[in-house]
């Protein structure tokens, strides 16, 4: 045997007896009770109650606020628990879809609709104006409320595609929705009409503070787990501390409780303690930001490939970078941007952690200039950068540097 199995063997059997809700382990898990959220589920439960004696929804509930806040789970345990528990043995039941919009297309939205009530339609290649006649004409004869939730709509904006979907299904008889994202201000721009049919005072989502945390990782950790001493509170009060730090972000203090939990069964703990959490911790950043420079585009990468070769933990500003970038274009089959351009991929840079800006002034009413430096990386991350150049721009960057460094090559 080619494997470990003694020490697979001891994961699996672990798992089994220290873990008794698995399904608690991920983060798209909703609780049945949501903690500190009373008026936000009454409010919803409030503005979409109608639904149940088949009367479309007077207002259109908007929810918003930062990530990690319990929007998507609020949603979810109204129209997952709360409305099938009242509409038991009612007919007609209204047809209630989730979808969550950010990798979905205008099309793609309906064609799921259209899904949800049975009918089929190619996966792309009709017209979206039959896809609505289809919608319209089916909710028409079967006389059902439909009732979708568009989750993260405001990415789905973002990305380009057609906000007019909005008023498209507003005007729809039998039609309800219910819009969730961080920042739904892209409403204001629609039409009057379709913006008076939203509820007037939005439904606003905080971020949590320190005990709110703490109970929420608290009462996920004793859904998870029952073993006494596994979870201790010592430990849920360093993950909501670490987490609150991070931005209230509930979606990140439960990513942090089950990355430790993974860590302590793998490495045979009994306990988790802050050394479990403080590694947990350090995962989670490193595949962050491991994604984020997997996810950067060819351009932004020339911008990295410019700070990582040139930079020798110098700092430099813009104009000097620029001109180091134009020469790192000229080596691949880009073109260079303007200025402008160019400091939005310095900006993303810095935004994933991967820049450290500096303001200098540039001397009486001459204003500040920008001064950048490469911030130092791990090991790791520096071995993912170097590979990401050389996919993207075909690159040796190491042995660019090395080169520039003996001046064997133009600075
Ligand atoms: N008030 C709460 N009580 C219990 N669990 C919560 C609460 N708020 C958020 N969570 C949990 O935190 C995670 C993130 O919440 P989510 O609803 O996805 O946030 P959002 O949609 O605002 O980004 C989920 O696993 C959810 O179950
Ligand atoms: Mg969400």
């Amino acid at each position: 045997m080619s494997f470990d199995f003694e020490h697979y063997k001891e994961i699996y059997e672990k798992k089994r007896s220290y873990i008794k809700t698995p399904e608690a382990l991920n983060t798209e898990y909703v609780p049945d009770k949501l903690l500190f959220r009373d008026e936000q589920l009454d409010r919803l439960w409030f503005d979409i109650s109608d639904i149940v004696d088949n009367v479309k929804i007077a207002k259109t509930p908007t929810i918003f606020g930062p990530p990690g806040v319990g929007k998507t789970a609020v949603v979810k345990h109204i129209i997952s628990k709360v409305l099938p528990f009242y509409c038991d043995g009612i007919e007609p039941k209204p047809i209630i879809l989730y979808l969550r919009c950010n990798t979905h297309t205008e099309y793609s939205i309906i064609h799921s609709m259209l899904e949800k009530l049975k009918i089929k339609r190619p996966r792309r290649g009709i017209e979206i104006e039959l896809l609505y006649q289809d919608l319209e004409n089916k909710l028409e004869s079967i006389q059902r409320n439909f009732l979708v939730v568009l989750d993260e709509i405001d990415k789905y904006v973002a990305r380009g595609y057609n906000k007019k979907i909005i008023f498209n299904l507003n005007r729809m008889p039998y039609m309800n929705m219910i819009l969730v994202g961080n920042d739904l201000s892209f409403l204001d721009t629609l039409d009057a009409s379709t913006k008076s049919s939203f509820s007037k005072d939005p439904i606003h989502m905080k971020r949590y503070n320190r005990v709110q945390l703490r109970k929420i990782v608290r009462e996920r950790a004793d859904i998870i787990s029952s073993v006494k001493g596994f979870i201790p509170d010592g430990a849920c009060d360093y993950i909501s501390l670490l987490s609150w730090r991070e931005g209230g972000d509930a979606r990140f203090a439960i990513k942090l409780l089950v990355t430790s939990i993974e860590l302590a069964i793998s490495q045979g703990k009994n306990s988790i303690d802050e050394k479990i959490i403080n590694t947990a911790i350090n995962r989670m950043h490193l595949n962050e930001m491991k994604e984020s420079i997997y996810d950067l585009s060819p351009y932004e990468t020339i911008a990295l490939a410019t700070l990582f070769i040139y930079n020798n933990g110098k700092k430099m500003d813009t104009t000097e970078l620029h001109q180091r970038y134009e020469r790192i274009c000229r080596t691949t089959s880009y073109s260079p941007v303007g200025m402008k351009q160019f400091k939005r991929y310095l900006f993303q840079l810095e935004s994933i952690g991967l820049l450290e800006k500096d303001f200098v002034g540039k001397g009486y009413s001459k204003g500040t200039s920008n001064k950048y430096k490469f911030k130092a990386q791990s090991k790791d991350i520096q071995e993912i950068i170097v590979e990401k150049i050389r996919k993207e721009l075909d690159i040796d960057a190491l042995k660019t540097k090395e080169a520039i460094k003996k001046g064997n090559m133009l600075l």
